[in-house]
């Protein structure tokens, strides 16, 4: 062999071994690992800090999730940004989803839906789940119809999640696609080249055009205005925050590059590691071979014997072994795998010592792991057969109510009224409606100084319900809190004018006194 060819053989083989993450290949590189270090450097994310973690708990007076404080969730794109945003009172909107193209989920996407569940309720901001049936459609082997079967029945799945009905809303691209969402996508696809687009996504000469063309799909709804019936019609009403696992970076890199130049804000992102196959690789895992995962519709006897099958273990061949030398937890799938769903810290920091030192033995650590994923899966089992269709109109439902979304931006309303009312002292308005009309042209809709959502939607729209809810509504709270601010702002304005009235009546009088006597 020549030592060009030899070289180039060489080149080869190394190039086999880098480890691959796109949103559709995982691979580790050589050494069976992603190096998730290299994958913050090569995307350009940062990663999340103990510091970041604090202020998280602190603003929303909330334990970390597990995920986070295990550094499950350990990278981000300006999470830093939607935190200092949210001490100050702005509200934004979580975004995530899924891509049907198997008729369950397996344990690994419960990941970055249990953490966005998690997310919503510290949070207590509205959700979107986009189910990409067109992704799969143009990716998989299956017919259009069925992705779209899939995604109803990965809905169930989403659903029994347990996401609060009245702040999430689900869509399946192929049914939801409306005029505001296309006119979205257009303007993203026009921002980004073919050349740009291989190189992000790795799109070749046989790649389909619709393939292609994806990437806008899954970008759109980065973008508050794809929802005007629970956002309105305004790209910059709320800002965005997207849970996900790192493989969907590629797709929102773009969406950040282009966001300023459709008029939008940058999504956010916060990034997951890999929830590992069972069989030991850290890569996903595959949804074309079963024993490589264990699925939410598993039943105990399977979950038991997949685990003692096919769990890749990091403990000794033999117990001797095992007893001597411990075993190497950095590949232990069992103990992996405890680490994402074994809530309690000190049991798992007791496991993880006693394992590694080798006082614990494999077929231990497996029955506890059975011990913690039955009881998990069959919950969910559970809840999911409680999921009927009239339960997914619920989530599906695109004539929301927005009532909620003004609940949820009541408070913050209520404290930015009461500010502008101090400035408008002085006005003339004599009704609510004038006063918020004029508050709005006054301050801008939804910016505030530094140009950045203040959290409630106020379109148009929002404006219109507003006035109709407070005019016709039996008052609520906080309507009338403001009924009561409408009716002092009205007083007020009574007042000064009669005094005024009064200050010109005296002042015609001693004109008038004056010029009789003249
Ligand atoms: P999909 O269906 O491949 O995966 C759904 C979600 O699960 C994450 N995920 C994992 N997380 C941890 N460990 C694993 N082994 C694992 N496998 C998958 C994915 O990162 C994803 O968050 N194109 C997307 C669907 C989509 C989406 C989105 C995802 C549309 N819009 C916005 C996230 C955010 C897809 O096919 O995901």
């Amino acid at each position: 062999m020549t030592t060009e060819r030899a070289e180039e053989e060489e080149e080869e083989e190394e190039k086999d071994e880098e480890q691959v993450v796109t949103p559709w290949d995982v691979s580790a590189g050589a050494d069976g690992k992603i190096d998730y270090q290299k994958l913050v450097k090569e995307f350009g994310c940062a990663e999340i800090d103990e510091r970041l973690i604090e202020r998280i708990e602190k603003c929303t007076n909330t334990k970390a999730h597990p995920f986070l404080r295990r550094g499950l969730f350990f990278a981000h794109r300006e999470l830093d940004e939607i935190v200092t945003a949210y001490e100050k009172g702005e509200k934004f909107y979580l975004y995530t989803g899924r891509g049907p193209s198997s008729e369950s989920l397996h344990l690994g996407h419960l990941v970055p839906f249990q953490f966005t569940k998690w997310l919503q309720d510290a949070f207590k901001v509205p959700l979107v789940i986009q189910l990409t049936d067109d992704e799969k459609f143009l990716w998989k082997d299956l017919q259009l119809e069925d992705c779209r079967r899939l995604a109803k029945e990965n809905a169930k799945d989403i659903v029994a999640c347990g996401f609060n009905p009245e702040t999430t809303f689900i869509f399946a691209d192929a049914s939801y696609m409306c005029p505001s969402f296309y006119t979205n996508m257009m303007k993203i696809a026009k921002c980004v080249t073919f050349n740009q687009a291989k190189g992000i996504f790795g799109f070749t000469g046989d790649s389909n055009i619709g393939q292609i063309g994806f990437p806008p799909v899954q970008a759109a709804p980065s973008f508050p205005d794809c929802f005007p019936h629970m956002f309105g019609m305004n790209k910059k009403s709320l800002k965005c925050l997207i849970p996900c696992a790192i493989d969907q970076d590629p797709y929102f890199r773009m969406t950040r590059d282009v966001a300023h130049r459709i008029g939008g804000y940058k999504p956010a992102l916060v990034e997951s590691r890999f929830f590992p196959a069972l069989k030991g690789e850290s890569g996903k895992m595959s949804a074309s071979d079963p024993t490589s995962a264990i699925y939410v519709t598993d039943t105990a006897k399977e979950i038991k014997s997949k685990i003692n099958k096919h769990a890749f273990s990091g403990g000794g061949a033999t117990v001797e072994e095992q007893r001597e030398k411990g075993a190497n937890l950095d590949v232990d799938v069992p103990w992996k795998w405890l680490n994402f769903f074994l809530e309690d810290d000190e049991k798992l920091k007791e496991i993880g010592e006693k394992y590694g030192s080798g006082e614990m033995l494999t077929g231990e650590i497996k029955q506890i792991l059975v011990d913690v994923l039955t009881p998990m899966v069959e919950q969910h089992q559970k809840r999911r057969a409680l999921v009927t269709d009239e339960v997914l109109d619920l989530y599906f439902n695109s004539q929301k109510k927005p009532k909620v979304f003004l609940d949820l931006f009541r408070e913050y309303e209520e404290r930015e009224f009461c500010k502008w009312e101090k400035k408008a002292s002085t006005s003339d308005s004599d009704d609510l409606c004038k006063a918020l009309e004029q508050k709005l042209q006054l301050e801008g809709a939804t910016e505030n100084e530094e140009g950045c959502a203040i959290g409630a939607p106020k379109s148009e729209d929002w404006l219109k319900i507003r006035k109709a809810r407070m005019q016709k509504d039996a008052p609520t709270e906080g309507s009338k809190s403001a009924l009561k601010k409408a009716a002092k702002i009205k007083a007020a304005a009574e007042k000064k004018a009669a005094e005024k009235a009064a200050k010109a009546a005296a002042k015609a009088a001693k004109e008038a006194a004056a010029n009789e006597a003249a």
